[in-house]
């Protein structure tokens, strides 16, 4: 008995030492300083959820209109939304004032060349011209993605878009002008965003622009996959331009962006420890294996048959060590669970092939916040570094969901973002190469998923004020103070000094 106390008392100790050594490790009270001085902090948005003047100066309709307008998405459009084709340049002294020292944001291909292909725009030209100047002036380093979800609806309607290997040589062109014109001021190029996601979430499931799914007229079978490898020969297409025709001259870098959560096997047993390295192969490896390895993940070609491209060896070629960082979408972690496969080949599509279940059990967060989970973010940067030579790293959206009520005291937002960046910290601290961080959204603007439902920014955007006035957030406020190398703390003060509207909840 006196034996069993003492090992029980032995026990909670070494427990007790563990917890303070793990917390003691877990990057808690940081400041800008404790970031290599190169390393980039920035906010993110995208064209078609910011810019609006959707039918302005010669601007054609994308996919994305065309989706939102003819979904039952409750009428939320991204015709007017932030009005930033208008208002960029009070946001840009806004973003100054914040103290962001990057924006990343993407180029309406519509808005510069209209209908896809042909002659550029002047006004859509002068558009970019003029926003990169303002963020130059105001000494933000721009960072450009050249594909978010809005592809020109006259390609998707002449061949079918993404579908079609058409799709490469259009966007090589595209991508030639906006290097061409921009290059000279911008030096990191990002062909697509979350090309995963983009593949899965339009051509499988069908919830985001083009919106195919099984039962749609168009059959999504395959379709997932025939997209990821046109993103991946449209990518390492443009990559090779950039490299023959610019680099040279203007010294930028071309990479990539996926969507990565996190993923923790649901239970120790031996299935779901595969099956969670096989969500990592289909979710991470499925694009990103090809860009260092020529090829895609064996468990992919071997679960997906002849439904996947196979690449020719030229393409491989092409393919292979065509990106000079990989950005990083990350939100959300998630468990994973062996689901068998069973012989319903025919039916077959990705998710099927993936033979997992994947679920949203991580912690229990106020409705409509995302649980805060900076492990996942953590396992996200160990694994590429150790999967892929430790690559640069940008992470290109990271932020907490909110609804968009109106408050502007998101605490949930400054707990979540307070612990992602330590998390990111510590990965860095462990070696990972990883170069810059970009709170999505510096404004409340057009949610992907859910119009005007939720919102992600560090700004609110009153949207029933004609100006569409912008109203600071704590968390505008703890990432200023942080930038501007304040102390962080994880439980911002109520008291924190606001001026708020009336009617706005504290
Ligand atoms: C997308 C953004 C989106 C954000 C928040 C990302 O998947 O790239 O367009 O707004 O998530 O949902």
């Amino acid at each position: 008995m006196y034996k069993w106390v003492i090992s029980l008392a032995f026990y909670s100790i070494f427990i007790l030492v563990f917890q303070v050594v793990y917390l003691a490790s877990a990057a808690d009270h940081y400041t800008r300083a404790d970031f290599p001085a190169d390393f980039i902090f920035g906010s993110a948005t995208s064209a078609y959820q910011y810019e609006g003047a959707a039918f302005e100066d010669g601007r054609t309709p994308t996919i994305w209109d065309t989706y939102v307008h003819s979904a039952n998405n409750n009428g939320a459009t991204g015709d007017v939304t932030c009005d930033g084709y208008h208002k960029y340049k009070g946001d840009v002294k806004l973003m100054s004032e914040t103290g962001l020292e990057a924006l990343r944001f993407s180029i309406s291909w519509s808005r510069l060349i209209p209908n896809g292909r042909g002659p550029v725009n002047p006004k859509g030209l002068q558009y970019y011209n003029n926003f990169i100047d303002e963020l130059i002036k105001h000494g933000i380093q721009p960072h450009v993605t050249l594909y978010h979800v809005d592809l020109p609806q006259a390609l998707e309607d002449e061949y079918g878009g993404w579908l079609s290997r058409k799709i490469v040589k259009d966007f090589r062109a595209y991508a030639d002008v906006c290097f061409r014109e921009f290059g000279d001021r911008v030096l990191y190029w990002t062909s697509i965003n979350e090309a995963n996601a983009a593949a899965i979430a339009g051509y499988e499931y069908g919830f985001i622009a083009p919106g195919h799914f099984p039962s749609s007229k168009v059959s999504s079978r395959n379709q997932t996959y025939v997209v990821g490898h046109n993103f991946l020969l449209a990518h390492s297409a443009i990559a090779k331009l950039y490299k023959n025709k610019y680099k040279a001259t203007q010294k930028g870098y071309v990479g990539i962006n996926i969507y990565a959560w996190g993923s923790v096997p649901h239970t120790n047993t031996r299935e779901d420890i595969i099956a969670t390295q096989r969500a990592n192969d289909f979710f991470i490896g499925w694009l990103i294996d090809p860009l260092f390895f020529g090829d895609y993940p064996e468990t992919v070609k071997m679960n997906a048959q002849t439904r996947i491209p196979a690449f020719t060896e030229y393409e491989s070629k092409q393919v292979k060590g065509s990106v000079d960082f990989i950005g990083v979408n990350h939100y959300l972690t998630v468990s994973i669970m062996d689901r068998p496969i069973t012989s319903d080949i025919i039916t077959r599509g990705f998710d099927a092939d993936k033979a997992l279940w994947i679920i949203f059990d991580q912690g229990q967060p106020a409705p409509g916040e995302y649980p805060v989970m900076p492990s996942g973010l953590y396992g996200v940067l160990e694994y590429l570094k150790q999967t892929y030579g430790n690559p640069p790293i940008y992470i290109h959206e990271n932020g907490q969901m909110t609804r968009r009520n109106g408050t502007l005291m998101d605490t949930s937002r400054v707990k979540y973002m307070h612990a992602y960046i330590g998390s990111m910290l510590d990965a860095m601290r462990n070696g990972s190469n990883t170069k810059g961080y970009f709170v999505w959204t510096f404004l409340d603007c057009l949610e992907i998923l859910d119009g005007y439902e939720s919102a992600f920014g560090l700004y609110y955007v009153d949207l029933d004020d004609k100006e569409l006035k912008r109203y600071q957030k704590l968390s505008g406020k703890w990432y200023s103070n942080f930038l501007k190398g304040g102390n962080v703390i994880s439980e911002p003060s109520k008291n924190a000094p606001f001026h708020l509207r009336s009617g706005f909840s504290q």
